[in-house]
């Protein structure tokens, strides 16, 4: 089977490549094509001419694209009709990757597939409309809607707690806002998995249990050995431009329909600090290596 891999620069579109052995993978960043641009795009799917078309590009700095919802619109929505016409073209099969946040968050049990979006920020909102967008262009493809994504080779919630708690004894994290953390590796297998059954339509996908950031937040620095006390608070202490949804746990029923199992997050921790460790410490020996 041929992949190409839009996004393949990102957190996701690395741990994607990390895992994806056995297929014909081309990896596709900005600098190879902006997918704004319908000609590059076209370009790199004659290109590689891929069975399947993984889109994990996307302006993802959720309060950046409340500042500038035109720059959110037209990476998220406009240029996935892109990929999505070229894939349609192409004859190439289309998986999406959506988020939790296309929800309101007044939920207080797990979203299913059919529930209805009600996106409360510009970043959800882009997403969402990708989504009806794509489901009329190609109405085969698959949307994979996941949550708070950690990994190495990003910038991400439990590296942030892990630099901030380094320099600090107590430090604050949110206690309100409740979701599924997932880890790019793991979310990579399940995408691959879906690829390789012709996986149609929503699955929700992401690791199996839900917390609160104050419980993510402490339960990394637990693994980590990281003494710094974490306190809970309440988002209104700390605004931010976009607002978030408050309950945004997707219920894996979808994934599971597809015989698919994702592991708690917790169980993903001690993974990904050992990744993050080894890249820490290529970072320090090269840098000791160049002085
Ligand atoms: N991060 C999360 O917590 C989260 C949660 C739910 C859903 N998601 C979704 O998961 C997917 C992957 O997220 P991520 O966190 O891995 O993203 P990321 O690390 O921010 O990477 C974004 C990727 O999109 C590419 N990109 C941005 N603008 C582009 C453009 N105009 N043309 C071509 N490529 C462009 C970037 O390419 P360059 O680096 O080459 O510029 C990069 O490869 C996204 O669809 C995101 O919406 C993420």
């Amino acid at each position: 089977m041929r992949v190409a891999i839009f996004g393949a620069t990102g957190m996701l579109g690395k741990a994607l490549l990390h895992q994806w052995i056995g297929d014909d993978v081309t990896g596709i960043g900005s600098a190879q094509a902006d997918i704004r641009n319908p000609d590059q795009v076209r370009t790199a799917i004659e290109h590689s001419k891929p069975d399947w078309i993984v889109l994990a590009a996307a302006y993802t700095d959720v309060d950046g694209c409340e500042i500038n919802p035109t720059l959110a619109s037209s990476v998220n929505t406009h240029a996935a009709v892109n990929v999505a016409k070229a894939a349609d073209r192409a004859g190439s099969k289309l998986l999406f990757v959506s988020t939790d946040y296309v929800f309101d968050g007044k939920k207080n049990s797990p979203y299913e597939t059919d529930d209805p979006r009600n996106p409360i920020n510009a970043y959800g909102r882009s997403k969402a409309d990708a989504e009806e967008k794509l489901a009329q262009v190609l109405p085969d493809c698959c949307i994979v809607r996941t949550s708070w994504l950690f990994g190495p080779g990003g910038k991400c919630f439990p590296d942030t707690i892990l630099k901030v708690a380094s320099s600090r004894k107590e430090i604050e994290v949110v206690n309100d806002q409740r979701g599924c953390p997932t880890y790019t590796m793991d979310l990579a297998d399940a995408i691959i998995q879906l690829c390789r059954s012709g996986a149609k339509g929503i699955v929700h996908a992401t690791n199996a249990g839900d917390c609160t950031w104050f419980d993510f937040a402490k339960e990394t620095l637990r693994q980590a050995g990281v003494s710094t006390t974490v306190k809970p608070t309440t988002s209104d202490k700390y605004v931010r431009p976009a607002e978030r949804p408050k309950y945004s746990v997707l219920s894996p029923a979808s994934l599971n329909a597809c015989s698919i199992k994702m592991r708690p997050w917790q169980e993903t921790l001690p993974d990904y600090l050992a990744e993050r460790g080894r890249s820490h410490a290529e970072l320090a020996s090269s840098l000791s290596n160049r002085a």
